[in-house]
């Protein structure tokens, strides 16, 4: 059923989940305290309608683009919303002030998700009226072709504002996962963060280029990752499923992420060698350059996974 969302912070991630929900059929309200930023993210909203458009992965982008308007002030966008998506500023105390104004302005049953990307909602909704219906809806960028949100409850986040969200967002084209509390990073940027230290280690330790680190990911294992896990990836890789690949592989598999050197803190060190082997292969020139055409490929991507999902019946 169509509702009407509020979009609050109105960036590259508010923009983008403008066309998630407008795309679902949704009125979409756009917000944003920074004057030029709602006219700025228009502007961007619609030039990626047209590179949807192109790759199949809209049906009526004038209409998804007609039901977004933008709001003069945050009671305004809120003013019979069902749902707001807040994706302001990743500081906790930006978070705080915008979720207090909220509080003041809400109607009974709006529900907010947050599109923090490490900060709890217990952080920046405790003590607030509107903290049951609270939750962090958190996306990866973005939202309108990459599906993944997380979705985190605060201790006091009700059930029925899990399951409201979780509707919403299923409904729009995403896929929701759920965690049952909080922690910190959630799951996608705790399996980022323990992929990234490996990377910088093997580098530090001059046993790779950041060239060919990357390359074991986009010709190697990511080519699995976009459409399986990394337990159903080990599941189909040992004839007895997923018990007999650990037993096969074992325990020696995990000592050298187990056991390594005590963890030093990333140095700056190699941090400067990775940023200057990127550079050797991507002047900062073309770097605009290289993420539209990320952006194509994510497109083009997301179409074939679509396909193949019809052919499956999946
Ligand atoms: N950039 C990413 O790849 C990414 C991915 C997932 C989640 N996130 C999360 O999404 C949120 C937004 O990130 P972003 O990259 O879009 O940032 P951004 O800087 O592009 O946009 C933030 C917007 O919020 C607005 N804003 C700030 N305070 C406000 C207020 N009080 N009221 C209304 N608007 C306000 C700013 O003017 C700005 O337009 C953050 O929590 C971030 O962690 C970002």
């Amino acid at each position: 059923m169509p509702e009407k969302i509020a979009i609050i912070g109105a960036g590259l991630v508010g923009s983008a989940w403008a066309i998630v929900f407008a795309r679902a059929g949704h009125e979409v309200a756009l917000y944003d305290d920074t004057e030029g930023q709602c006219a700025a993210a228009l502007a961007r909203i619609e030039t990626n309608l047209e590179a949807l458009e192109g790759h199949g992965l809209i049906d009526d982008p004038a209409a998804a683009r007609a039901r977004i308007a933008t709001a003069a002030g945050l009671a305004d966008a809120l003013d019979g919303a069902a749902y707001a998506q807040e994706s302001v500023f990743e500081r906790a105390d930006v978070k705080r002030a915008v979720y207090a104004e909220i509080d003041g302005v809400a109607g009974p049953d709006l529900v907010v998700g947050s599109s923090s990307s490490g900060i709890p909602c217990s952080t920046f909704t405790e003590g607030l009226g509107i903290g049951p219906r609270c939750l962090i809806a958190h996306p990866i960028n973005p939202p309108y072709v990459i599906p993944l949100v997380e979705m985190v409850p605060a201790p006091w986040t009700e059930e029925a504002t899990v399951s409201r969200c979780w509707t919403l967002m299923e409904a729009a084209g995403m896929k929701p996962v759920r965690l049952t509390r909080e922690i910190d990073g959630f799951i996608a940027n705790r399996l980022q963060a323990a992929l990234l230290w490996e990377a910088f280690r093997l580098l530090e330790g001059g046993y790779a280029t950041a060239e060919d680190i990357d390359t074991t990911i986009s010709a190697g294992l990511g080519r699995r990752w976009a459409f399986i896990g990394p337990f159903e990836t080990i599941d189909l890789n040992a004839p007895g499923g997923l018990a007999d690949f650990c037993a096969r592989l074992g325990d020696g598999f995990f000592e050298f992420v187990r056991q390594g050197e005590p963890a030093a803190p990333l140095s700056d060190a190699v941090v400067g060698e990775a940023h200057e082997q990127r550079r050797a292969r991507l002047p900062m020139a073309t770097h605009g350059e290289r993420q539209a055409w990320r952006d194509r490929r994510l497109m083009g991507l997301a179409a074939h996974l679509r396909d193949a999902r019809r052919d499956s019946g999946d």
